[in-house]
């Protein structure tokens, strides 16, 4: 590392920029390794920083040629930060800057500011690539107009707002709403659009284009009704209104995260736009419907209410990310969809909060705020913001947003503002509320019960462990859903929110005729750990008769759980009545094939070791793997014959649709052919992968063939058929690395890492194998800790071109913790080594000291 451990930046220290910028015109003469960057810059003093102050800019890496402030040449004095130009140096009043950079897109490898992919030039400017364009105060409460001449000979030059003029080689475009700089994009490119129009609720024709390479246009169908059906449930449900003439997507091959919500110029990983039955699967389909969604909602929660800095981050991506899920929900099933969510919250945020990495949603210190776009700011932060409106109603949500929209257009707020609004249109004190915010750490709900003379009474119990920097957890407001059933199986007392506010607290429900079985948490109404010991008797009750279907999977979850624990530590053999429970799931057709999919997906491995290593167990992965397939087995056995028949009549011939009933149907019958193909020797899967027309299947197939340790010829057809294929063979690499037998996984990857098609220094296609490796338990975990050096050795080999994308693959090592004192001082061994390593990049250098703390 460097000589100096870097410095972290604060909350508390946060005070407004001394200048407001009142406009910005910037001149680009693209060039691949020697781009110019004219900027003229509009400052004026800020009322809100009184007296004579420096003018201080951010820039990284920018050769700068020309300086001047109000026409006349200066000197400022140049750090590797950027720049400062002396008060003494400054007029009194308003004045402008110019100046003149060079820079070269071509060598930029990191993907942040101006890069090239395949030929097109393109910007990432989350959170700060802005200041490796030009000189500028990047930070996300300086907002201003801007306005964009691109000069290039490519065809096509786009950047922010509405184009206004053009010609041979240039093109200008006009972003009349004021914004931050890291909603800056341009874009420049042999590309070609896929155009539709979009009429929007007060009457305005919008002209949406999806840019791409020529040859995928055929790709783009899915992406553009997508956004069609966003900006029209955005209208419906928010009353938001799209606000420019056009709207831009692009889909690029070279991006480091999922795509990015740019004023009127959003720019995509390729693998969230371009889809087709052949390439992409049903998961595939459903997360481009999500993406294109959540970064059109960004127009109004982001773009035109932004951020006043990155601890506020949860402001946007909370909010956004629960607006997509609504979205989702409504375009879906509602259920299917909460149960989606919850696994992936459990799977990444739970798993982050139970560790090292944990930070509240909205953290008061960073090193690298890119190391901060994580599961809690995102996924956590949408929790939140369920919870608030569980507790104030629909109503009382709808109001709050009518004000937050309507106060805050065209600032810049903070999480003070946003919880003001929802005090404001209710009249609720959310005081402690705010703790979800603050605090880091998933509180643990224990329950105690007590039935007396027909009156029922629940107790609650919340607890918060500690997390780095916070031993102390004060008692958060929990909403917890209720309903109780009576011996029979009917609903006695409907959903009702109890309002837990205490560190200890009790409800009772009077009257009962007998004593009722309570469903607690419904809905996941709160992101917190309910540790309950249930009798199975009672477990298999709920699968069988809640009638909130949350809580139905919910319970057949937990019943898997304890039966693979008892397996995996006791060696029991696998309870039967817990098979013949799933069994009256998978024949009962009045369900949703898409939700018994659900519930015949067997816990995740890393779900199972953090579950052991809670119980106060030291997980053995390999025990883990061994159990969870002697489930998938005995499962199979018994219920073979109703298995058979759902596989077969789940089959959906005729043209390929991408619509939720017809995903469920294939989420059903792939989750039968996964137990079937536990004792049917691969016969299934190789017929299917035969025949299949669609990559669900043909994916599904090949998946099932591998984890049974075959498929070497299917292998090797999926490849030929695909090789021209990026984000085919992107799941051509992913497969084979994620379903490889634990002893086989590190070898695979290295071999996988010397073929011809590994091109490493594309982030989707390291992410494939590498991120495959780190998902594969059993095999990351193998006991010689091949994977742990085999993926340190490609974590140090990527960071000095990439430290966003090297910093979140770390995290692959977060849960070290948990396991065996050999494995734990091999992980350690190889963090230490990373963190050793001279001129290691500040993204990791934070990251692997966090997680070795
Ligand atoms: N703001 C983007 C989103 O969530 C994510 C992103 C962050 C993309 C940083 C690139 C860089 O929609
Ligand atoms: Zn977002």
């Amino acid at each position: 590392m460097k000589d100096a451990a870097p410095q972290p930046t604060l909350l508390a220290d946060y005070r407004p920029y001394p200048f407001d910028v009142t406009g910005v015109e910037l001149t680009f003469r693209l060039s691949p390794e020697a781009t110019r960057v004219v900027a003229r810059i509009g400052f004026a003093p800020n009322p809100a920083r009184p007296g004579r102050n420096d003018l201080r800019l951010d820039g990284e890496k920018l050769k700068l040629h020309s300086a001047k402030i109000d026409s006349k040449p200066v000197k400022p004095d140049q750090d590797a930060e950027g720049l400062t130009v002396p008060a003494s140096q400054l007029p009194d009043g308003p004045f402008t800057w110019d100046a003149e950079v060079e820079i070269d897109p071509k060598g930029n490898t990191a993907l942040e500011g101006l890069y090239m992919s395949g030929g097109i030039y393109c910007t990432q400017c989350e959170a700060e690539g802005f200041r490796k364009i030009t000189y500028y105060p990047d930070r996300p409460d300086v907002m201003a107009p801007f306005k964009v001449r691109i000069e290039s000979d490519l065809p096509v030059l786009l950047s922010n707002g509405n184009p206004t003029a053009k010609g041979k080689g240039w093109a200008e475009w006009t972003d009349p709403w004021p914004k931050p700089a890291y909603l800056f994009a341009l874009v420049a490119g042999d590309l070609v659009a896929v155009s539709d129009t979009f009429t929007t609720m007060s009457g305005k024709t919008v002209d949406l284009n999806i840019w791409v390479r020529e040859g995928d246009e055929d790709r783009c169908a899915y992406a553009m009704d997508s956004l069609i059906r966003s900006m029209k449930w955005d209208e419906e449900v928010y009353g938001r209104e799209y606000d420019l003439d056009v709207f831009n997507i692009v889909a690029i091959d070279d991006f480091n995260m999922g795509a990015m919500e740019n004023k009127g110029l959003n720019i995509f990983n390729s693998k969230l736009v371009l889809a087709s039955p052949e390439t992409a699967t049903d998961g595939d389909f459903e997360r481009i419907e999500g993406v294109i969604a959540h970064e059109y909602f960004h127009n109004w929660t982001g773009d035109r209410i932004t951020c006043r800095d990155w601890f506020q981050l949860c402001l946007k991506e909370g909010l956004t990310v629960f607006r997509d899920q609504q979205f989702t929900s409504d375009m879906r099933s509602e259920p299917v969809k909460r149960i989606e969510d919850v696994l992936t919250l459990r799977a990444r945020q739970f798993r982050e909060d139970m560790g090292p990495l944990a930070h509240p949603v909205r953290p008061e210190s960073y090193i690298e705020i890119n190391n901060f776009y994580t599961a809690t700011v995102y996924e956590k932060g949408a929790e939140v913001i369920g919870m608030l409106k569980r507790l104030v109603g629909d109503d009382g949500y709808r109001k709050a947003l009518d004000l937050y929209f309507e106060r805050h257009d065209g600032e810049a707020a903070t999480i003070e503002d946003w919880l003001m609004v929802f005090e404001d249109a209710t009249g609720r004190d959310l005081t402690q509320f705010k703790r979800w915010y603050t605090d880091a750490g998933t509180p643990r709900l224990t329950v105690a019960e007590d039935w007396s003379d027909g009156s029922f009474t629940l107790t609650f119990t919340q607890k918060t462990p500690p997390t780095p920097g916070q031993d102390k957890k004060k008692p958060r407001v929990i909403p917890i859903a209720v309903g109780l059933l009576n011996p029979n199986g009917d609903e006695v007392v409907p959903t009702m929110i109890l309002e837990m506010t205490k560190a200890t607290q009790s409800f009772r429900f009077e009257e009962l005729a007998s004593r009722p079985v309570p469903s607690i948490l419904r809905g996941f109404s709160a992101p917190v750990v309910l540790d309950r010991d249930v009798p199975a008797e009672e477990r298999a009750f709920l699968l069988a008769h809640d009638t909130d279907p949350f809580n139905k999977w919910e319970s057949g979850r937990a019943l898997a759980k304890d039966v693979l624990v008892s397996m995996i530590g006791k060696d029991e053999a696998p309870s039967q009545s817990f098979i013949d429970a799933l069994g009256r799931v998978l024949t009962n057709d009045s369900l949703d094939p898409a939700f018994r999919a659900l519930c015949l997906r067997m816990p995740s491995e890393d779900d199972l070791a953090q579950t052991l290593h809670d119980a106060g167990q030291v997980p053995d992965p390999e025990a883990i793997h061994a159990g969870r397939g002697a489930l998938s087995k005995a499962i199979a056995r018994s219920l073979q014959k109703p298995l058979v028949a759902t596989y077969d009549a789940m089959a959906t011939p005729g043209e390929f649709a991408p619509d939720a009933t017809s995903a469920g149907k294939r989420a059903l019958r792939l989750a039968c052919l996964w137990l079937l193909n536990h004792i049917d020797n691969g016969t299934r899967a190789a017929a299917l992968f035969a025949s299949a027309d669609n990559m669900t299947e043909s994916h599904g197939a090949l998946a099932c063939l591998i984890e049974g340790g075959r498929g070497t010829r299917e292998i090797g057809a999926f490849y030929e058929r695909w090789k021209d294929n990026r984000l085919v063979i992107d799941k051509w690499f992913m497969v084979q690395v994620l379903h490889a037998a634990p002893k086989d996984a590190a070898p695979t990857a290295e071999r996988l890492a010397e073929h011809p098609d590994f091109e490493w220094t594309n982030p989707n296609r390291f992410r494939a194998l590498l991120g495959a490796l780190g998902a594969n338990h059993a095999g990351f975990h193998e006991t010689s800790g091949r994977a742990y050096r085999f993926y340190a050795d490609w974590l140090l080999k990527l960071d000095p071109l990439n430290p966003q994308t090297t910093a979140r693959m770390s995290t692959a090592f977060e849960t070290w913790s948990r396991y065996d004192v050999d494995r734990k001082s091999m992980i350690r061994a190889e963090l230490d080594r990373i963190a050793a390593t001279e001129g290691l990049s500040r993204d990791t250098y934070e990251m692997v000291t966090r997680i070795r703390a």
